[in-house]
C-alpha cells in the first residue's frame, strides 16, 4: 500500500511528459554553461550514467524495502504456523483458511480449532472496511490458538511457502472482496482478489503435495435476475447484476477447470445473506445498527414499483455448519505432479435461509432491539448491482451435507445486536469504544 503511494508520487499521471521536461530544461542549463560540443557530450555521457545508477538505485531500493517489511518468513513464524496446525483429535484436517480474519473466515476458523482440527489462517486486512475490526478478530483467534498469516493470496511465493511448511488437507477459501455497490468505485479490486487471487491459489494447490481439497465461497448474487423462486442450483446463472456476482460465477467456472484438468476436488458454497456477530460493517443490518444507534437517518432501497426488498437472511452459525460439513464431506483431490489421475469431485451447494425477509421488517427488529426507533429515508433502488430479492432453494445441501438452518431472523439479530453493544458500547456518540 506505502509503496504504491510513493510510486504514484513518484511517477504522476503521465511519467513520460514530466521526464521529458526535465531533461529540456536541464540541457538547456549545460548548453548556456558548456558550449563545446565535446564537452557537451562527456555531460551528456555522465548523465546517462547517473540516471542508470539511480534506476538501479531505485530497483534496489524496491527489492531490499520489500524484503525488510515482508510481513512472513523465518523460523519463530515456520513454528507459530506449524502450532497452528496442529491437529488434536483422531482423523482431524489441517485446514488453511483464507480471510480468515474475515466474518465468515473466524467463525469457520474457531469452529474446526474447537473440535481440534489444524487451523491456519491467512488475510490481507485490507482497508475495505474498519482494519481495527479485523485485528481485533485476528486476536480472538489468537487466544484460540489459530494463526492468522498477514499476506495476500497473490502472493504465490508465500502460498508456496505455506504448502511446504504444512501438509494441508483442507482449503477454506473465504478471501473475497465482497460487496456489490463498491464495485463502482473499486472495479479492480474485484478482479485482484476474486479472480487473480483466485486463480493464483488454485495454482497452489495444484502444485501441492498432497493436493488439498477446497471448499470456497461463491455467492447467491450468481443467480442475478433470476426470478424463478427459490433459487436451486440448476437455476441459470448468466446473467449477473453487478460485478461482484461476475467476478464469483467466474470463480465458478476457474474452480472447474482445476478440477477437470488437474483433479483438485472442489465445493463451491453460495452463501446468502450472512448476517451475526463480528459481521462486515459495510451490510446494511449493520450500518443500519450503528446509524439508528446514533440518531443518523438510513436509507432503505424499495423495488422500482414500490415494492420491498427481501433477502434470505442467514445465521453466521448455520453457514459454519454448512461449510463445516462441506469440508467433511469433500472428498480428496486426485492429483499429482500436476495430473489428474482421475475425475474429482465437483459441487455447488446454496446455503441460504429459505425465508426471506423483507429489509423494512428487517428495521423494525432492530428497532425493538436497540429500542430507538429508525428516521428513515425511502429510496428507489439504483440500478447498481442490488438484486430485489433472494430466496434458496437448500434441498441439495440438506440432502448431501445434512444442511438444516435453525436461527431465525429475529433470533439471530438479537444476538448480534447483543455483539454489537458488548463490542461498540452503548455510547451514542461517534459510534463507541471502538470508532
Ligand atoms: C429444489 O432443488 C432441488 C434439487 O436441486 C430440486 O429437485 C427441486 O425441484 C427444487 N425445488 C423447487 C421448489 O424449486
Amino acid at each position: 500500500m506505502m509503496m504504491r503511494v510513493i510510486e504514484d508520487e513518484l511517477f504522476p499521471s503521465t511519467p513520460g511528459k514530466v521526464k521529458i521536461e526535465r531533461t529540456h530544461a536541464a540541457s538547456r542549463q549545460f548548453h548556456r554553461c558548456f558550449a563545446s560540443t565535446s564537452t557537451l557530450f562527456l555531460w551528456a555521457l555522465l548523465l546517462i550514467a547517473l540516471t542508470a545508477s539511480y534506476l538501479s538505485f531505485q530497483s534496489f531500493v524496491d527489492t531490499s524495502s520489500r524484503y525488510f517489511t515482508a510481513s512472513w518468513g523465518g523460523l519463530h513464524w515456520e513454528r507459530q504456523i506449524r502450532a497452528s496446525a496442529a491437529v488434536r483429535r483422531d482423523d482431524g484436517i489441517a485446514v488453511l483458511v483464507t480471510g480468515a480474519a474475515g466474518f465468515v473466515g473466524t467463525h469457520v476458523s474457531l469452529a474446526l480449532r474447537r473440535r481440534g482440527d489444524g487451523v491456519v489462517g491467512i488475510d490481507n486486512f485490507n482497508a475495505y472496511y474498519d482494519p481495527s475490526l479485523k485485528k481485533a478478530r485476528k486476536a480472538l483467534l489468537a487466544g484460540h490458538g489459530v494463526f492468522v498469516v498477514d499476506g495476500d493470496i497473490n502472493d504465490a511465493r508465500l502460498l508456496e511457502k505455506l504448502f511446504d511448511t504444512v501438509p494441508f488437507t483442507h482449503v477454506m477459501h473465504l478471501a473475497a472482496q465482497a460487496g456489490v455497490r463498491y464495485a463502482i468505485e473499486n472495479p479492480a479490486s474485484y478482479i485482484h482478489s476474486n479472480v487473480a487471487g483466485l486463480v493464483t491459489l488454485l495454482e497452489a494447490c495444484k502444485s501441492a503435495d498432497p493436493q488439498p481439497a477446497i471448499v470456497w465461497a461463491s455467492s447467491s448474487s450468481v443467480y442475478g435476475l433470476n426470478d424463478k423462486v427459490p433459487f436451486s442450483e440448476s437455476d441459470r446463472t448468466d446473467r449477473p447484476a453487478s460485478l461482484y456476482a461476475a467476478t464469483k460465477k467466474a470463480g465458478e467456472e476457474i474452480t472447474h477447470i482445476y478440477n477437470h484438468i488437474y483433479g483438485l476436488s472442489i465445493t463451491g458454497l453460495r452463501f446468502f445473506t450472512v448476517y451475526g456477530p463480528w459481521g462486515r460493517p459495510d451490510m446494511a443490518y449493520f450500518s443500519f445498527t450503528r446509524n439508528i444507534l446514533q440518531g443518523k437517518p438510513i436509507t432503505v432501497y424499495r423495488g422500482r414499483d414500490g415494492t420491498d426488498l427481501a433477502r434470505d437472511f442467514t445465521y453466521i452459525d448455520d453457514i459454519v455448519k454448512g461449510c463445516v460439513a462441506a469440508l467433511d464431506t469433500a472428498e480428496a483431490s486426485t492429483g499429482i505432479g500436476k495430473q489428474k489421475r482421475r475425475p474429482a469431485q465437483y459441487r455447488i451447494y446454496n446455503l441460504g435461509n429459505t425465508s426471506p425477509v423483507t429489509v423494512p421488517a428487517l428495521v423494525r427488529i432492530l428497532e425493538r432491539y436497540l429500542k430507538v426507533k429508525a428516521r428513515k429515508n425511502m429510496v428507489e433502488m439504483p440500478g447498481n448491482g442490488d438484486v430485489p430479492f433472494t430466496h434458496a432453494n437448500i434441498s441439495l445441501a440438506r440432502a448431501e451435507l445434512g444442511y438444516k438452518p435453525t436461527t431465525n431472523l429475529e433470533t439471530g439479530l438479537k444476538k448480534f445486536v447483543k455483539w454489537y453493544l458488548s463490542y461498540y458500547g452503548y455510547s451514542r456518540r461517534a459510534g463507541g469504544k471502538h470508532q
